[in-house]
């Protein structure tokens, strides 16, 4: 148990699994109190179980703007304010560029980068009512700056995000509100179980990854406990890798892969 965040109230998005799970247990034990948000009922429901009163959960599909605002007004009226938010719901696709349906990118681009959109909004629009300025940190990933086939949607999207965290970081920060992105190498999640489940694909991601280890949730819910931080309160605008210097070589191809090759 730590104090870095006493007394501070958040919102972590896609709060029930993997890396916001991680990030929102990280937070409560610097002594946060945290609103999760995630489309996933029942772990969100054991999520809050068992973090306790130290968390209270809604049930949201970051798609949908009044779920968005739902989450926000949530930390407001059980916790008193919002001064922290992670952004993390996010899903890909593999699918070829020439042969992608559109409902699957539009998928994509909804949750990734629209999601991530309306998510900073609402809780900017919070932090600027209660004036105290405050912390966003976007979940962008390696595929912000690294192609990779079969993932154009993905790649697009998390672009995306590390623009869209830099013009919110330059419209906001003279309110006090700084916004800043994790961009993530190949991290164990369920997000990432095909990795896991097809060894040669973990094997190629492996060796990818200069610091001979993919990453842990761990990783970086360190990341964005820095990044929300009093530590980092100069830091804004960025996007930070955590990727094992992943992001210096190329990414696996996973539709050779995928395929068998
Ligand atoms: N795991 C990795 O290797 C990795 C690498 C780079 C970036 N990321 C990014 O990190 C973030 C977290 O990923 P993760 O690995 O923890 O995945 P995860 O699948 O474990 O968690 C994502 C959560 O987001 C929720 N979610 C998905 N769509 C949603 C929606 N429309 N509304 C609300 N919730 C929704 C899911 O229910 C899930 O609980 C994502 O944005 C992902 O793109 C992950």
């Amino acid at each position: 148990m730590g104090e870095r965040l006493a007394g501070r109230v958040g919102v972590i998005t896609g709060g029930a699994s993997g890396i916001g799970l991680a990030t929102a247990r990280r937070f409560v034990d610097e002594g946060a109190r945290v609103v999760l948000g995630d489309r996933n009922e029942g772990l969100l429901a054991s999520v809050g179980e068992e973090l306790g009163a130290a968390v209270a959960t809604e049930v949201i599909d970051v798609t949908v703007e009044a779920d968005v605002e739902r989450l926000v007004a949530r930390a407001v009226s059980t916790f008193g304010g919002l001064d922290l938010a992670v952004n993390c719901a996010g899903l890909g696709t593999l699918a070829p560029v020439s042969g992608h349906s559109l409902e699957e990118w539009s998928t994509v681009i909804g949750v990734c980068l629209t999601g991530t959109f309306l998510s900073v909004k609402h809780e900017a629009r919070a932090m600027e009512e209660t004036g105290g300025g405050g912390a966003i940190v976007n979940l962008a990933s390696i595929n912000a700056k690294v192609p990779a086939k079969g993932m154009s949607a993905y790649c697009s999207a998390k672009a995306g995000v590390e623009m869209l965290t830099r013009c919110a970081a330059m419209e906001l920060g003279p309110k006090g509100i700084r916004v800043a992105g994790i961009g993530p190498g190949l991290v164990e999640t369920p997000l990432t179980e095909y990795a896991r489940l097809l060894p040669h694909i973990g094997q190629a991601y492996l060796e990818s990854v200069p610091l001979g280890r993919v990453g842990a949730p761990d990783d970086i819910a360190s990341a964005a406990l820095f990044l929300v931080g009093d530590e980092a309160s100069w830091v804004s605008g960025e996007t930070l890798y955590v990727d094992g210097a992943e992001s210096t070589n190329g990414y696996p191809d996973l539709v050779t892969l995928a395929a068998g090759g």
